[in-house]
């Protein structure tokens, strides 16, 4: 894991850079403390066995001046150094605050127990979309995240991004990176938050930008239309079970936010926050028992038919 000491973007590369900067001057500093210690072990007056003990070595002359001069020369390299890392921190903080957000793509990530919501901010509301655990961004183009929280305390970390910026109720923060290179970059959360703690990964995938337009197009229609009997039977059963209680599926009547927008879940990688796979089989697996995977989840198990089953995950599978 040395995804930090690999940018791919501008604010994880300032970051990189203070962190070589640290390790540089923490190494000097731990090899010079070494030498000196090694070096006055090496010259320390050796005990002379007819010494009577408790009794005091005769002082060297001019050795108290000596101590001085190295002590005050210590100091001084001490006071230096720590300076220089102030320094550096404090110009990388600038640096990370100069990112130019022309042009720069709003997008909201909202902390929940236990998955991230994300919505695409835009200035024509009926342009908005949400989506969640899988933020897409254009690269080589700014991205203004607002961050808040629902009920948990969460940590934004994408570390070939940028740093850590926590989600706290109650309270709005920002962070802005750039993604210089297509790609997909993990995002552990970095913040105690609970039972599943381990299982909040969160993903950020750089697109080229037409491949971006392309997706954020899709993402803004409403949902597929069932193309076959199974598909139908699995949106009756979604808009007539417990399904729409918490889940949105727009052109539909499930409007619900309290849960993952379904509306596009089939263009997702994965489910339950990174957990699972996003194919038929652990689709079924997640409906039917969801705290298995998950403990803790809000979601509860779904005892239904086999063929009910199937025909829900044949319909939530359409919904590209
Ligand atoms: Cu969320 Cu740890």
């Amino acid at each position: 894991m040395n995804a930090v000491l690999d940018p791919a973007g501008p604010q994880a590369a300032h970051i990189a850079e203070l962190w070589w900067v640290t390790l540089a001057v923490c190494a000097f500093v731990f090899v010079a403390v070494l030498a000196v210690l090694a070096w006055g072990l090496w010259r320390a007056p050796r005990g002379d066995p007819h010494t009577p003990p408790g009794a005091r070595p005769t002082p060297t002359p001019g050795a108290e001046k000596h101590l001085i001069r190295w002590v005050t020369a210590a100091t001084v390299v001490s006071t230096i150094l720590l300076s220089g890392l102030l320094v550096a921190s404090v110009a990388t903080d600038r640096e990370l605050a100069r990112l130019s957000l022309t042009d720069a793509l709003n997008v909201r990530v909202r902390a929940h127990q236990w998955w991230w919501e994300i919505t695409y901010d835009d200035p024509q509301p009926e342009r908005m979309f949400a989506t969640a655990n899988e933020l897409r961004i254009p690269v080589g183009r700014p991205v203004l995240v607002t961050l808040d929280s629902d009920d948990v305390i969460h940590s934004f970390w994408v570390p070939r991004l940028h740093g850590k910026k926590d989600l706290i109720p109650g309270r709005t923060a920002t962070i802005q990176f750039r993604a210089d290179k297509a790609g997909e970059y993990h995002g552990p959360c970095a913040e105690y938050c609970g039972l599943q703690h381990a299982f909040m990964a969160f993903e950020v995938v750089a697109l080229p930008p037409e491949q971006f337009e392309t997706w954020a197009e899709a993402q803004r229609k409403p949902a597929a239309e069932p193309e076959d009997a199974a598909a139908r039977r699995g949106r009756e059963l979604f808009l007539s079970g417990s399904c729409m209680l918490c889940h949105a599926i727009h052109g539909t009547t499930a409007n619900a936010r309290t849960a993952p927008d379904l509306t596009h879940i089939a263009s997702r990688a994965r489910l339950g926050a990174g957990r699972l796979a996003n194919t038929p089989q652990d689709l079924a697996a997640w409906i039917a028992d969801p705290q298995k995977f998950k403990p803790g989840v809000n979601m509860p198990a779904h005892l239904l038919p086999d063929d009910d089953l199937k025909a829900l995950v044949a319909y939530l599978g359409m919904l590209k």
